[in-house]
């Protein structure tokens, strides 16, 4: 594996989910990456990333250094062949040129901005860091994907079902006051699409997912049939891809409650988080039995450790 930004650099995905299940059994080797750095560049806020990043490196034995680039950082400059006149203080050229320097592995985090759909879905950012520092770059999360989260969801789902028979897992769109990205939904799409499980998808018309990562996956319009029989359902808010950007409707009668899950074969329940308690998902599931949302959070831990043991070592 050269870089981690999506499954498709991933040999073996079920290879990886072993991997990192067996590190969350066995996490501390203090002498494998022993001496190593790993730079850790958030463009955007975030909890679980940035801390689970720094655990998993620690675990290995190498050292984590975090930038929050957008706060302490110098502004960047992305674009090719301007004359620097304006608010921009250095190309990412330099600044990528610099980590190469100092780091043996990169991890960024960048964020669409959500006005202009082909730039963001161009990656543009995290292909930059890439191309510049010359290092193995990990995405933290990119405009259109969030493969460490996919990885942690896949772990999650594997340690909750001992089944011979392909579990039903359903993605919901859910409610929210703010307009999301697409990359998780994305991404969990691209990883559940290379896992033994049968997936649904269920939004709102004017929510469908991006033919790219979304093409031969089943679409319900009915979250209610969508949800029957559904033995994890993963509860998640994107904003419009088709009109891009775009909050289309906030109907709450989405909002992931008790009525919801009775629909469900007794169903475990999954959000990446941060998640908006009573909009997005109903406290009675949240501080419920079903939730495992969590263990999932935990998980981003030994995702994170699989992946930089595979760029380290
Ligand atoms: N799920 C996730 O990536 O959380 P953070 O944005 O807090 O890192």
């Amino acid at each position: 594996m050269k870089n981690f930004t999506s499954v498709k650099d991933v040999e073996d995905p079920v290879a990886l989910v072993q991997k990192a299940l067996a590190l969350k059994a066995n996490p501390f080797n203090p002498d494998f990456a022993r001496g190593k750095k790993v730079g850790l560049i958030f463009l955007n806020p975030s909890l679980r990333t940035r801390l689970s990043s720094q655990i998993a490196v620690q675990n290995l034995g190498a050292e984590a250094i975090v930038l929050d680039i957008g706060k302490d950082g110098w502004a960047l400059e992305f674009e090719d062949g301007v004359k620097m006149n304006g608010s921009k203080a250095e190309h990412i050229k330099e600044a990528a040129g610099v980590m190469g320097q100092y780091f043996d592995v990169l991890g960024v985090r960048t964020f669409p901005e959500l006005k202009d759909r082909e730039l963001d879905y161009s990656e543009q950012l995290l292909n930059a860091f890439i191309k510049y520092s010359g290092l193995p770059v990990v995405s933290l999360e990119s405009a259109t994907l969030h493969p460490l989260q996919s990885l942690a969801d896949w772990m999650t789902i594997a340690e909750h079902w001992d089944k011979k028979e392909r579990p039903k897992v359903v993605l919901t769109w859910a409610p929210h006051v703010k307009a999301l990205p697409q990359a998780v939904p994305n991404s969990f799409v691209e990883w559940m699409k290379a896992a033994p499980v049968d997936l649904t998808i269920t939004h709102p018309e004017g929510y469908e997912l991006a033919g790219q990562f979304a093409e031969s996956v089943p679409v319900e319009y009915n979250q209610a049939r969508a949800l029957e029989g559904a033995d994890f359902v993963y509860v998640k808010n994107w904003s419009s891809y088709h009109q891009y950007g775009q909050i289309l409707n906030q109907d709450e009668s989405w909002s992931f409650g008790s009525e919801q899950l009775a629909l469900t074969n007794n169903a475990k329940v999954m959000h990446c988080l941060p998640v908006r308690r009573g909009l997005v998902i109903k406290d009675e599931i949240l501080d419920g039995p079903n939730a495992i949302h969590l263990q999932q959070a935990k998980n981003r831990i030994y995702s994170a450790q699989a992946v930089f043991a595979e760029l380290l070592g």
